[in-house]
C-alpha cells in the first residue's frame, strides 16, 4: 500500500491540502459568478440563502468527497468501483470525468477572457490602441482560441509536476497573492464616491425577493462554487494522509470560498456604482443591473478606464490577474480529475496522461471559442444539472451503499476527540436524507424549467 502511496503522490502540509481544495473552490465562481447572481437576484436575501445552500448541502458533500476519496486512494471512477458492487458505482465516477472535461471546454475559454484583459489598460494607457482593443475582444474565436489554449498549456505544466511539486506549491503561491489583491481592491473601491449606494445594496436584505428561482440559482452556484459533485475535492481527497481531520478542513474550505466569494462582492458591486458615478450605464433595458458578462468584461473595464494613467493600469491589471489566479487553480482542479482517472485506470505516465487530456481539452475550448453562445448551454448541463445530479449519486451511494458508519470511521482519523463531536453526530443524517432530498428537489426544478414546464 505505501508503494502506491507513493505512485499517487500527497500532500506535503496539511496547509497545502487546505490551500490547494480551497484554490479548486475558488475561482470564475466566486469572483465573477457570485457578484453577477447577487446583482442578478436583488442583493442580500441571495447571500443568505446562498450561505444555508453551502452550510446545509455543500459541506456535508464535501466531507462525504473527502472521505471517500481518502479511504479509496483512488479516482473517481476507481474509488466508487472499490466500495460498491455491480456497473452503477464506477458510472457516477465516470459522470465526474465527463463532466469535468465539459466544464473546462468552456471555462478555459473564459479564463482566456480574463487573461488576455490583464494586458488592455496595459496596452491603452500606452497608447497601442489596435493592441488594446484586440485583447478586449470576446466574438473573435482565433483571439478566443489563442488566449484558452495559453491557459491550458499553464494548466497542464502545472498538473505534469504531479501533486506535491507542482498543485500544491503553484496553489500555496496564488492564494495569498489573490487574496491580497482582492482586500486591497475592495478597500480601495471603498473610499471612492458612489460605493456606498452599492455597499448598501449589497448588504440590507429584501426578504421579499425571495422566491424558488432564486434557492435554485443559490443551490447551483453553491455546488459550482465549492467544486462539489464531480470528484473535483474527492480526488484531492484521494492525496489525504490519515493523520488530517477531514471535517476541520473541509469547515476551512467552505469558510475560505464563502469569505472569498463575499469579498469579491464587496469589490464588485460597489465597483458598479463608483462607475455609474464616473457616467457608465450599469441598469440595463429590462430595469436590472447589469450581470454576467457586461458586468466584468464591460462596467468595470469602462471604470478603471475612466480613471485614467497608471491608477488605470494598475486597477485594471491587477483585477483581471486576480480572475486570472483563481481560474488557473481551479482550472488545476477540474483536469486533475480525468487526468487520474488515466493514471489510475489506464496505467499511463503522470506526463502523457496530461498531455493526452489536456489535447482533447484544447480541441474542445478551440471549438467553443468560435461559438461562445454554446457557452450558456454548456453551462446548464454540466454545471446546474451535472454537479447536483453528481452530488445526488454520490450521497446516495454512500448512505445507502458504502454506509455512513464506514464513511465515520474514515472521518475519525485525524479528529482529535470525535465522540464529542456535534458535527460527527448530526452529518449521517444530513448526507443520507436532508442533502439528498434538497439537492432532489433543485434537481427537478431545473429539469422541470429548462424542458419547458
Ligand atoms: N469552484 C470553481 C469556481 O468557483 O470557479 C469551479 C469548479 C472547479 C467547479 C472545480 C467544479 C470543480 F470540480
Amino acid at each position: 500500500m505505501s508503494d502506491q502511496t507513493n505512485q499517487r503522490g500527497n500532500w506535503n502540509t496539511k496547509l497545502g491540502f487546505v490551500l490547494a481544495a480551497a484554490g479548486s473552490a475558488v475561482g470564475l465562481g466566486n469572483i465573477w459568478g457570485f457578484p453577477t447572481q447577487v446583482a442578478d437576484n436583488g442583493g442580500a436575501s441571495f447571500i443568505l440563502i446562498y450561505v444555508a445552500c453551502c452550510l446545509i448541502v455543500g459541506l456535508p458533500v464535501m466531507v462525504a468527497e473527502f472521505a471517500i476519496g481518502r479511504n479509496t486512494r483512488r479516482n473517481p471512477v476507481g474509488a466508487f468501483r472499490k466500495l460498491g458492487k455491480g456497473w452503477f458505482p464506477p458510472l457516477i465516477g465516470l459522470w465526474g470525468v465527463l463532466c469535468g472535461i465539459m466544464i473546462l471546454s468552456f471555462y478555459m475559454v473564459i479564463a482566456g477572457w480574463t487573461f488576455s484583459f490583464i494586458f488592455e489598460q496595459l496596452f491603452a494607457q500606452l497608447g497601442f490602441m489596435s493592441a488594446s482593443e484586440w485583447v478586449t475582444r470576446m466574438d473573435s474565436g482565433p483571439k478566443n482560441a489563442f488566449f484558452a489554449i495559453l491557459f491550458i498549456l499553464a494548466t497542464i505544466s502545472i498538473i505534469v509536476g504531479g501533486v506535491s511539486n507542482g498543485i500544491e506549491r503553484a496553489t500555496k503561491t496564488m492564494m495569498p497573492i489573490l487574496i491580497a489583491v482582492l482586500v486591497i481592491m475592495a478597500a480601495y473601491v471603498m473610499t471612492l464616491e458612489g460605493s456606498t449606494k452599492g455597499l448598501r445594496m449589497y448588504l440590507l436584505p429584501d426578504f421579499s425577493l425571495i422566491n424558488t428561482r432564486l434557492v435554485f440559482s443559490a443551490m447551483g452556484q453553491a455546488f459550482f462554487s465549492l467544486s462539489i459533485g464531480m470528484g473535483a475535492l474527492l480526488t484531492y481527497g484521494s492525496y489525504l494522509r490519515k493523520n488530517q481531520n477531514i471535517v476541520e478542513s473541509a469547515t476551512y474550505v467552505t469558510l475560505a470560498d464563502m469569505g472569498i466569494a463575499f469579498l469579491a462582492g464587496l469589490l464588485v458591486i460597489p465597483a458598479m456604482f463608483v462607475a455609474e458615478n464616473a457616467g457608465i450605464t450599469i441598469i440595463g433595458d429590462d430595469g436590472r443591473l447589469y450581470s454576467s458578462s457586461t458586468l466584468v468584461f464591460d462596467v468595470l473595464p469602462g471604470l478603471f478606464s475612466s480613471m485614467g494613467g497608471l491608477l488605470a493600469i494598475v486597477l485594471g491589471t491587477a483585477f483581471f490577474l486576480l480572475l486570472s489566479m483563481a481560474a488557473l487553480t481551479s482550472t488545476i482542479s477540474l483536469l486533475e480529475v480525468p487526468v487520474s482517472y488515466v493514471i489510475d485506470e489506464h496505467r499511463v505516465p503522470r506526463k502523457k496522461a496530461a498531455w493526452l487530456v489536456g489535447g482533447l481539452v484544447m480541441v474542445l475550448a478551440v471549438g467553443v471559442s468560435f461559438r461562445t453562445n454554446m457557452i450558456s448551454f454548456l453551462y446548464v448541463i454540466f454545471n446546474n444539472v451535472g454537479l447536483p445530479l453528481g452530488g445526488l449519486m454520490l450521497s446516495i451511494f454512500l448512505a445507502w451503499s458504502w454506509k455512513t458508519r464506514n464513511a465515520l470511521d474514515e472521518l475519525r482519523h485525524g479528529f482529535k476527540n470525535p465522540e464529542k463531536s456535534l458535527f460527527l453526530r448530526f452529518w449521517p443524517a444530513f448526507v443520507t436524507y436532508l442533502s439528498p432530498a434538497l439537492i432532489a428537489l433543485v434537481l427537478i426544478t431545473t429539469l422541470y424549467n429548462l424542458l419547458g414546464g
